[in-house]
């Protein structure tokens, strides 16, 4: 088998499959860190997990907007959605990919605090008021639309394995192979 890089209407290519594998590990690990933080407070559970959340958050947040530009280069050439639902389902992913480590970061900034994140110093923080328009984005929207995220994602394997169980559309094996 050789190695396509770009996507073709029969599958996706290797980089999209790389961005798609490798974000859902990353996604997997950020799940249970907020999960830690939010059921596990002051365990060794949370100890452990909490430390990695900004920094693979704003990994992510990286990754998303590469695998927007390049889902967009590819448009013409990836695998047809099936459905309307499922074009509109893909779209809400990636909607909610971008804005919930962007909701954090806006908070974060809004907080006054410096962020550093695998050495890089992105935020220096300031003296004086919080901006409370910013920390309340965060704090109402951020861990709310976090979970929307990992529902919308729940329903997206169901249906991606609903697919090949119920049709003859094997969609797996547009990403798999
Ligand atoms: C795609 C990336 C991210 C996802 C999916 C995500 C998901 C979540 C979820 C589901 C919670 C709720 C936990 C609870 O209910 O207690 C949470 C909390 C939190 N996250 Fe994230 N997060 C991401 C990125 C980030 C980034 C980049 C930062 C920091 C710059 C951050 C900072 C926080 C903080 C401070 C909390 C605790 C306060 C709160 O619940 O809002 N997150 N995250
Ligand atoms: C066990 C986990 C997963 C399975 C089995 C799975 C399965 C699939 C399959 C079969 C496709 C191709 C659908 C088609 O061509 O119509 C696909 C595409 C897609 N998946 Fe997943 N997926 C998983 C995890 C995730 C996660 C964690 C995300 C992150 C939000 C995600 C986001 C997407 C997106 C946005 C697409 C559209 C193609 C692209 O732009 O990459 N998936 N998935």
């Amino acid at each position: 088998m050789s190695l396509i890089v770009m996507d073709t209407p029969i599958r996706y290519g290797a980089i999209s499959r790389l961005l798609h594998w490798g974000m859902a590990l990353l996604f997997a690990w950020q799940f249970t860190s907020a999960t830690a933080h939010w059921l596990f407070p002051d365990t060794p559970f949370e100890d452990f997990f909490w430390g990695t959340h900004y920094p693979i958050g704003v990994l992510l947040l990286t990754l998303a907007v590469l695998r927007a530009i390049w889902a967009l280069a590819n448009v013409s050439r990836r695998p047809p959605s099936l459905s309307v639902m499922a074009k509109l389902g893909h779209f809400a992913l990636y909607g909610l990919m971008i804005a919930v480590p962007t909701i954090a970061l806006i908070r974060q900034y809004g907080s006054g605090r410096s962020l550093d994140v695998f050495g890089i110093n992105l935020m220096t923080g300031f003296e004086g008021e919080e901006i409370t328009w910013m920390t309340d984005l965060g704090g109402l929207l951020h861990g709310e639309l976090g979970w929307t995220l990992l529902a919308l994602i729940a329903g997206h394997i169901v249906m991606a394995i609903l697919h090949r169980q119920l049709t003859h559309h094997d969609v797996l094996s547009r990403m798999i192979r």
